[in-house]
C-alpha cells in the first residue's frame, strides 16, 4: 500500500483559468429557479429513509497539504443507491409522473442515472425501461434490474442508446427522464439539478466554516451545475469553483477554453465511467461558463491508489468507500497543491476550507474490488 508520501508526485494533466468568470447569484438562479430548489429539498427530505449524507474530514490529507480543512461529502451513503444520482433522476420521475400510475418511464444511462430513475419508478409503482450502451457493465445492469426495470442493451455508445430510447419512447408514448439538457429539453434536467443542490443545503447546516474552494467532478456538467445552484441559493459566501474531468473526456475544459460548447472525441474510455462524456449539457454550460474559476483534468493513473487510500484510512480517521468517480476530486486537489502557479491563481493556502465530493461508493461492486486490490499493490 502506498504511503501518503507518494502523492508528492501527483500531477494535473491540464489546468485552465476561466477568463470569463463572473459569479452572479441571480444569473445562476435564472437557469434553475430558486423555487425549484426549495421544492426539491421539501420533497426529497420527506422521502422514507432520508438522511443527510455525512460531511467527513480528510484530516490526514489536510495536514499533509497544509490546508485548514478538507471536507468530503460522502455520497456513498445516499439512500441505498450509493451515489448522489439518487437525488436527481428519482426526483424527476416523481415530478414528471404527477401522481399518475398508468405511465411508463424511460431513460438512457451510463449507469447511475438509470439506477436512480429505476428506483424512482419503483418507489411510485411505475413501469420503467432503461437503455444502456454495450459499454455499461453487467454489474451496473444487474443493479438497475434489481429495481424491476426492463434493461434494453443497444449496440454502440451512450449516444446510440439515447437515440434508441428517444425513438421507442416517441413510438410508445413513454415519458423520458433524461438528465442531459438541450435548448429544447430543459425541465427534467432542471429538476435533476435542483435535486443535486440538496448536497449544498445539507452542508450549509453541517458546518459553520465558510467553504472557500469546491472541487466538482463533471461528465456533462449536471452535478457541478446543480451544486453551483445550491451555492448561489444557500451559501453566504461564494467559494472558488474548480471543475475536474478525466483528461480523455475534458469537454468542459475545452468549452471554457473556446468560450463555446465543444464536442470532443473520446479516443479511449476513462476508468471514471460516469464522467466519460463528450459534450456538455446545455444548462450546465450556461451556468459553468460564468461560475467556474478554473478547470483541471487528471489521468486514470492514481484512481485505484486513491480508492485504496480512502478505504485504508490513509487520508482520514474513518475508512471511506469511494468509487472511481469519487477519487478525481482528491487527485486534482493534490495536483493543484503540487502546482505553485495554479495554487496561487485560485488562492489555495493554509486558510482554505476545501470541499471535495465523494460522488459515489461501490456502485459497481466488481470494479470497486478490482480497483481496491490494484491500489493496494
Ligand atoms: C458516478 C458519477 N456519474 C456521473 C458523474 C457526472 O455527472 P454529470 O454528467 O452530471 O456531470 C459523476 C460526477 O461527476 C459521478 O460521480
Amino acid at each position: 500500500m502506498k504511503s501518503l508520501k507518494s502523492i508528492k508526485n501527483w500531477t494535473l494533466t491540464k489546468s485552465l483559468k476561466n477568463n470569463n468568470f463572473s459569479f452572479k447569484r441571480n444569473y445562476v438562479l435564472k437557469f434553475v429557479p430558486s423555487l425549484l430548489l426549495t421544492n426539491a429539498y421539501k420533497s426529497i427530505s420527506s422521502w422514507k429513509n432520508y438522511k443527510p449524507t455525512p460531511l467527513l474530514k480528510l484530516d490526514k490529507l489536510q495536514k499533509n497539504l497544509k490546508l485548514k480543512n478538507v471536507f468530503y461529502k460522502d455520497e456513498s451513503k445516499r439512500f441505498h443507491l450509493k451515489s448522489f444520482k439518487a437525488l436527481g433522476g428519482a426526483y424527476a420521475v416523481e415530478k414528471i409522473s404527477k401522481g399518475k400510475k398508468n405511465i411508463i418511464i424511460s431513460s438512457a444511462t451510463a449507469g447511475n442515472h438509470g439506477r436512480s430513475v429505476a428506483w424512482g419508478a419503483k418507489r411510485l409503482g411505475l413501469k420503467c425501461k432503461i437503455f444502456v450502451s454495450q459499454y455499461v457493465s453487467d454489474t451496473r445492469v444487474k443493479e438497475i434490474k434489481k429495481f424491476g426495470a426492463e434493461v434494453i442493451r443497444v449496440k454502440g455508445d451512450y449516444e446510440n442508446s439515447l437515440n434508441e430510447c428517444k425513438k421507442l419512447s416517441k413510438k410508445n408514448n413513454w415519458k423520458i427522464v433524461q438528465d442531459v439538457s438541450t435548448k429544447d429539453y430543459k425541465l427534467v434536467p432542471q429538476l435533476t439539478m435542483a435535486g443535486y443542490s440538496i448536497m449544498i443545503k445539507e452542508i450549509s447546516k453541517q458546518t459553520n466554516q465558510y467553504i472557500t474552494h469546491i472541487f466538482l467532478q463533471a461528465g456533462v456538467g449536471g452535478m457541478a451545475a446543480g451544486v453551483v445552484t445550491g451555492v448561489a441559493k444557500y451559501f453566504k459566501r461564494i467559494p472558488k469553483i474548480i471543475i475536474v474531468e478525466p483528461d480523455r473526456a475534458d469537454c468542459v475544459l475545452q468549452s471554457i477554453k473556446h468560450n463555446k460548447l465543444k464536442k470532443i472525441k473520446i479516443k479511449k474510455e476513462s476508468i471514471m465511467g460516469g464522467m466519460s462524456c463528450n459534450e456538455m449539457s446545455y444548462i450546465p454550460w450556461q451556468i459553468l461558463k460564468k461560475t467556474s474559476n478554473c478547470c483541471v483534468s487528471v489521468s486514470d493513473r492514481n484512481i485505484a491508489k486513491t480508492v485504496a487510500m480512502l478505504k485504508d484510512k490513509k487520508l482520514s480517521k474513518n475508512s471511506i468507500i469511494g468509487g472511481e468517480c469519487s477519487a478525481p476530486g482528491i487527485i486534482s486537489l493534490v495536483g493543484v497543491c503540487n502546482n505553485t502557479k495554479i495554487k496561487k491563481i485560485i488562492e489555495l493556502n493554509e486558510n482554505s476550507n476545501v470541499l471535495v465530493i465523494g460522488c459515489e461508493g461501490n456502485a459497481d461492486v466488481k470494479l470497486y474490488k478490482q480497483l481496491l486490490s490494484k491500489g493496494r499493490k
